[in-house]
């Protein structure tokens, strides 16, 4: 039997990550080969005609799947009966601007976009938040949005969780997928942390943690640490543009693995709100190891850790603690 289309809202769609993640949904990348969905584009008044321009794209690339596009520039109508959410869009941070003016800008978009969402979207709407600083706007967007379950708001550190993976992947020459459950810590910033203790490799003789095939902790726990966290910079510095297909295919992993489940055994990074696991202040919307099953996360408990690990995800909480008072302080 066919099903039925499900709405997802791609805001920012007429930026660098909207043109690359619309054409994976509209391909069956993020909800499976046999859902048909309906996309919603937003962006702002000035993108307003390269936005239509990825509308007449969509419509000549004749995707099975897509049942229908809306592309606008009013929230409201972007927002009506969205079943996912993925905020792309946001306000960057220019050269020679403060954090603090950037914050103040971003606080009132998510605000705004908040309350449209709580108003008009499905009462079940999923909610991933790209655009950065990404953990402190889902933040924002959940205190704005108090109708919304907590569990339904999220934060991409997919990405970062996927950078982590194939620095493995690269390192020991192993086909990516047969590397699992490293773990993305905090914040999506240079403060993360990208954990290996508990990562493991598909060997022809079963699985290895990844420690003990690496045997150098000393790469692991620097150089390893530092590329991943700095890869952002580093595409930057290569492209000359931030990245963007690996953002995109990372937004539409984190959403099928929420919505049709993670492998058994397996874990992924999300930023969700934290419930006071493994010591993080409960509020910060913070990313931690979780499984996926019928639609719901649950953060992986009772994993050891050391010392070195403790001060690593204490540092990151502690710059989301500051991420969140300088929101705060933007609130006008
Ligand atoms: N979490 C992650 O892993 C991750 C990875 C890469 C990029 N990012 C972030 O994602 C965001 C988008 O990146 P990009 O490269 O696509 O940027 P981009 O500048 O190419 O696109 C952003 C789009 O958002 C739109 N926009 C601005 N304000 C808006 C509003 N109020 N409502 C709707 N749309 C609005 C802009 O017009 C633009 O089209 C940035 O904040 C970037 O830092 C996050």
């Amino acid at each position: 039997m066919a099903q039925n289309p499900l709405r997802v809202l791609v805001t920012g769609a007429a930026g660098q990550i909207g043109y690359a993640i619309v054409p994976m949904i509209a391909r069956g990348v993020m909800l499976g080969p046999d859902q048909p969905v309906i996309l919603h584009m937003l962006d702002i008044e000035p993108a307003a005609e390269a936005l239509n321009g990825v509308k007449m794209e969509l419509i000549d690339a004749a995707f099975p799947l897509l049942k229908g596009v809306i592309a606008t520039t009013d929230v409201v109508e972007a927002c009506k009966e969205v079943n996912i959410a993925v905020m792309v869009g946001g306000f960057p941070r220019k050269e020679g601007m403060e954090r603090k003016d950037v914050m103040t800008k971003n606080v009132s978009i998510y605000k705004k976009q908040a309350s449209a969402l709580e108003q008009h979207a499905a009462p079940d709407c999923k909610v991933l938040v790209v655009a950065n600083p990404a953990n402190t706007n889902a933040l924002i967007l959940k205190e704005f949005a108090p109708s919304i379950p907590e569990k339904n708001i999220t934060c991409l550190t997919r990405l970062d969780h996927n950078r982590a993976l194939g620095q493995i992947s690269e390192r020991l020459k192993v086909h990516v997928s047969d590397v699992n459950n490293v773990i993305i810590w905090g914040n999506h910033s240079s403060t993360q942390y990208p954990d290996v203790n508990h990562a493991k490799v598909t060997t022809s003789s079963g699985e290895k943690p990844v420690r003990e095939l690496v045997a150098d902790d000393q790469w692991l726990n620097t150089e390893f640490i530092a590329t991943v966290q700095q890869r952002g910079a580093a595409i930057i510095k290569a492209r000359k543009l931030s990245s963007a297909l690996s953002a995109a295919s990372a937004a539409c992993d984190h959403i099928r693995n929420w919505v049709l489940g993670t492998p058994k055994g397996t874990w992924v990074s999300m930023g969700v709100y934290s419930d006071g696991s493994y010591g993080i202040e409960r509020g910060l919307i913070y990313s931690f190891p979780v499984t996926c099953e019928k639609g719901e996360w649950s953060i992986v408990q009772g994993l050891k850790i050391d010392e070195f690990s403790r001060a690593k995800m204490d540092a990151t909480a502690k710059e989301l603690i500051e991420e969140k008072a300088l929101a705060y302080s933007c609130l006008g």
